[in-house]
């Protein structure tokens, strides 16, 4: 079972997001649970505010320290000393390989921004890694949060119905998937390719492997060049004139 906790001022927005589809039966069936944690719950102030102007001046709000740290300290008796991931595009780059060690962890937690940033000393003082989603900048931290939360959870035993079906996909062996196709046999006039009509379960997985490896090539070189790859990957990879 793995817990999340999202310390965030929009919570309906990662409760509803995640209530739909795998990952809202995982949470119904018990094998993962979110919770999100209002941080405007949080505020002293009788408005209920959380933001206030960057000092030194300049464009937009910076969110408080005090609301953000006691709706940390809030879950720290149910978390324990969990990892705290802060949303930010200055954070390392979030990759499959990151969501495999994060899916070991018992309890996380995910503090998502808003407005210009947070104010940098609760950072110091609750954060335990950085986390960016790419070299872009969104609006806030929860769509991180929930994209996040999404690719680790599916990597957890009983999240997706199939327990295999992880094993062959795209990333984990640093390969893209091959192409898939399902009736009608011809769309549009084209073609499924014969060999997987063909009942060779044997030449189906040799052309399977030799499509991640052409497809991974042209789409992704850079992930090729990091692959591992077998001698016979590297024969078909010589017959087709590329080089790994
Ligand atoms: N918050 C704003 N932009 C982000 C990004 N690129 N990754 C993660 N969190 C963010």
């Amino acid at each position: 079972m793995k817990n999340f906790f999202v310390l965030t001022l929009f919570p309906e927005m990662i409760q509803e997001t995640l209530s739909h589809s795998i990952l809202g039966r995982a949470q119904r069936e018990g094998f993962v649970s979110i919770e999100a944690i209002n941080i405007r719950e949080f505020s002293n102030n009788k408005h209920l505010q959380v933001d206030d102007y960057p000092y030194g001046g300049g464009a937009g709000m910076v969110m408080q320290p005090q609301p953000i740290y006691d709706a940390y300290q809030s879950i720290v008796p149910r978390a324990g000393k969990a990892r705290v991931l802060y949303m930010t595009p200055q954070g390392k780059p979030f990759t499959q390989c990151m969501a495999k060690k994060l899916a070991q962890e018992e309890n996380l937690v995910f503090l998502c921004g808003h407005y210009e940033g947070v104010d940098e000393r609760v950072i110091e003082e609750i954060v335990t890694d950085e986390v960016s989603l790419g070299d872009f900048v969104l609006t806030g931290g929860e769509l991180a949060a929930i994209t996040m939360i999404d690719a680790i959870s599916r990597l957890m035993p009983g999240v997706l119905g199939k327990e295999a079906s992880f094993e062959e996909e795209s990333f984990s062996e640093g390969l893209l998937e091959y192409p898939q196709y399902t009736r009608p046999p011809i769309f549009m006039e084209r073609e499924v390719p014969p060999i997987l009509l063909s009942g060779h379960h044997g030449n189906i997985e040799k052309w399977r492997r030799e499509q991640s490896l052409l497809r991974t090539a042209s789409k992704r070189p850079d992930l090729l060049k990091k692959a591992e790859l077998s001698k016979k990957d590297l024969e078909t990879l010589q017959k087709n004139d590329i080089e790994p």
